[in-house]
């Protein structure tokens, strides 16, 4: 029985069972209609515990019902039943009350929950709004800027929070079942509360807070329509009667539902979860997972460690000398520092995690790591002196990954005995931030190498994406190539802030050129001087890079790069840039024609697609959804595109 009802002393307890997370499916909305239908009818109950069993309390709608066509009895129907009851419905949340879940929440009289739940509306990540009430009720029961700004960011609040906005009435002390059901006795003695759809909007917290917090969602969401729609939803609840403000809600939640940005979206969501299945590894099991080392202490190599200590494992550094396993321990300690500062660590647990951190100078210090990362120079002669010594001084069963950037990690893992175990765990920067975890499956990689890489994901909150051997597996491969497009169109006609531009109104965060000052123009100088030698000189060759960075122009971090920077780091146009690229135009006998911003993006777009059918056609990708995934995480492809692959058509 997906919901099963038993009365327990005149109380009657509703539990949902439907895994993985109890999503209100029609097996539940028939369950719920049954529900009231029984208890109502039923002298021997007065009251009603609404709970579930599994992970989590309801975390929303079934998000795969939303491309078909919807079943009666529907949610809001359902809601409406819950709400019109004549008995008290007490709502025990533990886990997740996320969307129509929070919404059933809403739809009973009284909400009690676990400290640890957390209670949101995040259909606006989805392109959604709350369609079964959450705009109406919400607003009704917490204050209208509140009620905002969860709808509007998608953001959940913890059950401390929510009981102090006054969303729940109560925080179990002890077993949150037997709690609700002492507190729907009490509920049952005292007067039915007027239900939400009787009582009038809350007002603010202070006068002009509601217009603030749309202005500061207007302007986030960047072409997204589903924070604007619940803003307007959020108005309808103050300003309309509430079957009128209910009828609103539904049609704005219908005709996003139908529209491309949360198509795009669903398509994400599902395809993030799906990323990290690996059919050969059914029945796997990954190695223990307990102690990492690192090798290298720089940018990269201390986000992975601070990662891997936030996450609890305990992690050895190994830096040349002991002056740069100093300089590494510092940089993780002041990661540490980062997250206390941003309330994300208490201080006792950033002395717990810094304890369980050591750096050091001698390999030696690996001889028990069950994982060792290595993020040295890149660099293919130092990558394998590395791997030679973790060869030496590691465990047979250690699994070995590099964190290189474009290496073959084929290559790299040749420096071992026993190549099988090399495998390459790609981070990006700053690694204790960034989602995505590509993991590099050389060609004879053993499967549990490969299952203990997709459980470091999981165990550090990452998206692991499967990737095949190649000069910069997905992710850094189809960057090269859109960047390689960008800079054809600085020669052809475009200028960098004009092409940043049309990627910034397409969605992206920030611009292709201004990425490249943020990151470093000497980064891919290197790389390109690396394989001057064996580039074909019959392909297109954009100078323009290698010219700002002869000039000392590395980007933000020397004040100059295609922008120029200021005191106040604020990127400027550069006349100095702008004489260079139409100098190099004149110099290759180009005549400039502007571009306009649509085709700039069209070019943009179509050199993504196309490099991306390239890597699923050699098996790089083991799916089109796998590139959209990595293309929103690590590098800003707006998310309610759904990705390039995905706005392809694919
Ligand atoms: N519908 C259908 N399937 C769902 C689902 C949903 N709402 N939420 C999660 N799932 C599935 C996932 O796809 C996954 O399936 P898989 O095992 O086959 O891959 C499984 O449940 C477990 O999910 P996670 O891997 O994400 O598990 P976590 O424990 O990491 O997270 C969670 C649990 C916090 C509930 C997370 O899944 C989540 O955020 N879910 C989406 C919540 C949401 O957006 N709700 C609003 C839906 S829209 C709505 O309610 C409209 C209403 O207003 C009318
Ligand atoms: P970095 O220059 O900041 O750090 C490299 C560190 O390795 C230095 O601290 C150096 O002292 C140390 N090192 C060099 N040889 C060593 C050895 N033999 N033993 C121990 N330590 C040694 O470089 P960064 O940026 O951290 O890059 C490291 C690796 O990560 C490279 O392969 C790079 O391609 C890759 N990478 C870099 C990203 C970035 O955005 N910086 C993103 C993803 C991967």
């Amino acid at each position: 029985m997906t919901v099963h009802i038993e009365t327990r002393d005149g109380i009657a307890l509703v539990t949902i069972d439907n895994p993985p997370v109890n999503a209100t499916g029609l097996a539940v909305r028939q369950g719920l209609c049954e529900a009231v239908a029984r208890t109502e009818g039923d002298s021997a109950v007065r009251a009603v515990v609404l709970a579930c069993a599994g992970r989590t309390f309801i975390a929303g709608a079934d998000i795969r019902e939303f491309g078909q066509p919807s079943k009666p009895p529907h949610l809001p129907d359902v809601l409406a039943r819950i709400a019109g009851a004549r008995k008290p419905w007490v709502a025990a949340i533990h886990g997740t009350a996320l969307g129509g879940g929070l919404e059933t929440a809403l739809s009973c009289h009284y909400r009690i929950a676990t400290p640890d739940a957390a209670l949101g509306l995040p259909e606006v990540t989805l392109g959604l709004i709350p369609g079964a009430g959450g705009t109406v009720r919400l607003p009704r029961l917490i204050a209208a800027d509140h009620a905002l700004e969860m709808i509007a960011s998608g953001a959940s609040v913890p059950a401390q929070r929510a009981r102090e906005m006054g969303l729940i009435d109560a925080i179990t002390g002890g077993d949150l079942v037997s709690d609700a059901l002492a507190f729907a006795r009490a509920a049952a003695d005292r007067p039915l509360p007027a239900p939400l759809d009787d009582r009038p909007p809350r007002p603010e917290t202070a006068a002009g807070a509601f217009n603030a917090v749309a202005a500061k969602h207007t302007k986030r969401a960047r072409g997204q329509r589903a924070p604007l729609a619940a803003i307007e939803a959020l108005r309808n609840a103050r300003t309309l009667p509430v079957p009128e403000a209910l009828k609103a809600e539904r049609a704005l939640f219908q005709t996003l539902r139908d529209g491309v940005q949360s198509k795009a979206l669903r398509h994400i969501f599902f395809a993030e979860r799906a990323a990290g299945r690996v059919d050969r590894l059914e029945g796997i099991a990954p190695r223990p997972l307990g102690r990492v080392g690192v090798v290298g202490g720089g940018t990269m190599g201390a986000g992975i460690a601070a990662a891997c200590l936030l996450a609890g494992l305990s992690v050895t550094m190994i830096e040349r000398d002991a002056g740069a396993a100093e300089a590494g321990r510092a940089r993780v300690a002041g990661i540490l520092d980062g997250a206390l500062k941003r309330g994300k660590l208490t201080p006792d647990a950033r002395a717990a995690r810094l304890a369980a951190f050591a750096a050091r100078d001698t390999y030696e210090a690996l001889a028990d790591a069950d994982l060792v990362i290595e993020a040295v120079f890149e660099n293919l002669d130092v990558k394998h002196a590395v791997f030679a010594e973790l060869d030496r001084v590691t465990r047979p069963d250690t699994v070995l990954a590099s964190n290189t950037s474009y290496l073959d990690v084929a290559a790299i893992a040749r420096a071992t005995a026993n190549p099988a175990r090399v495998l390459g765990l790609h981070f990006f920067a700053p690694a204790h931030i960034m989602k995505l975890l590509e993991i590099v499956t050389p060609e004879g990689v053993d499967d549990s190498a490969l299952a203990t890489g997709v459980a470091l994901a999981k165990r550090l909150g990452k998206i692991p994406v499967i990737a095949g051997v190649c000069d910069g597996f997905i992710a850094n491969r189809i960057m090269s190539r859109y960047r390689r497009e960008a800079e054809y169109m600085l020669e052809d006609g475009a200028l960098p802030w004009e092409i940043d531009a049309a990627m910034e109104s397409y969605g992206f965060p920030m611009g292709i050129f201004r990425m490249q000052d943020l990151s470093g123009l000497d980064i891919s100088w290197a790389m390109r001087k690396r394989r001057a030698a064996t580039r074909d000189p019959a392909e297109r060759y954009v100078d323009i890079g290698d010219r700002l960075c002869e000039a000392g122009h590395f980007g933000q971090k020397t004040g100059r790069g295609y922008y120029l920077y200021g005191e106040d780091g604020r990127a400027q146009r550069s006349t100095e840039t702008e004489a260079l690229i139409l100098a190099e135009s004149a110099r290759k006998g180009i005549a400039r024609q502007p571009i306009p911003e649509s085709e700039i993006m069209a070019r943009l777009l179509a050199a993504m697609q196309d490099e991306g059918a390239r890597i699923l056609d050699e098996g790089i990708a083991r799916r089109a959804a796998d590139i959209d995934v990595v293309m929103v995480n690590a590098f800003g492809f707006p998310r309610w595109k759904g990705g390039p692959m995905f706005a392809g058509g694919a």
